[in-house]
């Protein structure tokens, strides 16, 4: 299946993609993942970094040919963090089609919550927070970090930017075939319980 899932900073979309590639057997294809790897790479536009530590959107060009590059060779997949604004959906939608699009619905509260709590796995990748969900494992406990863009001001100003420029984005997947909402506040089970059925029914 050919699925995009989209939400806030913070709604689970990384969560939940992890268990779609398990399930599916699809590519993350994820622009957040890859300009995080990508972080001084200069561009005409200077580094990625400086924009995402701001919180800011990184431009289009960098993004699209990032998507266009890996959906090309992706047999199925799921994309998260694109499209962020009204030109990169035109963009994403004159290179694919797509089966699902999933909407991870939280509230904002919510959001902060979970974004500055959030601790990575530099080894896997895998997220937890610092409240509800930690690792067992000692050493993995002692090597998780915190990403750049989780402190309190830059979240909140990549809410800012999420409600200027992706709450359109999402508006206009409503009236799309296979646009489905989904509970995001639910815990990570029920949300993936929910993603699945949809999935499910829709290819
Ligand atoms: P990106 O990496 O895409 O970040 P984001 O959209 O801000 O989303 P997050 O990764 O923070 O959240 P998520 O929805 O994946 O949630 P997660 O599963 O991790 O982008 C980062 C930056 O890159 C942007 O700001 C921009 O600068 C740039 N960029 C990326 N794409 C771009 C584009 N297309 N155009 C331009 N610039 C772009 O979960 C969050 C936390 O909550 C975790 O701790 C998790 O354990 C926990 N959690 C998850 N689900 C639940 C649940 N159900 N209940 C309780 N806790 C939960
Ligand atoms: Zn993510």
């Amino acid at each position: 299946p050919q699925i995009l899932i989209v939400g806030a900073p913070g709604a689970g979309k990384g969560t939940q993609s992890a268990n779609l590639v398990e399930e599916y057997g699809i590519e993350h294809v994820t622009t957040g993942d890859a300009l995080r790897a990508n972080k001084d790479m200069e561009t005409e536009h200077g580094t990625p970094r400086e924009y995402m530590e701001a919180g800011e959107l990184v431009p289009d060009e960098l993004v699209n040919e990032i998507v266009r590059e890996a959906l090309e060779s992706a047999d199925g997949y799921v994309l998260d963090g694109y499209p962020r604004n009204e030109s990169q959906v035109e963009y994403l939608e004159s290179i694919t089609d797509l089966d699902v699009v999933l909407y991870l619905d939280v509230d904002r509260e919510e959001l902060v919550h979970r974004l500055t709590g959030r601790r990575v796995d530099p080894e896997t990748g895998e997220n937890y927070h610092t409240e509800y969900d930690m690792p067992d494992d000692e050493e993995v406990r002692e090597r998780l970090v915190q990403r750049d863009d989780d402190t309190e001001d830059t979240v909140q100003e990549r809410l800012r930017v999420f409600e200027e420029n992706t709450a359109p984005v999402i508006e206009h997947y409503e009236d799309h075939a296979g646009f489905v909402r989904i509970d995001g506040e639910q815990t990570p089970e029920e949300v993936w319980d929910d993603i699945n059925e949809a999935v499910d029914e829709r290819v």
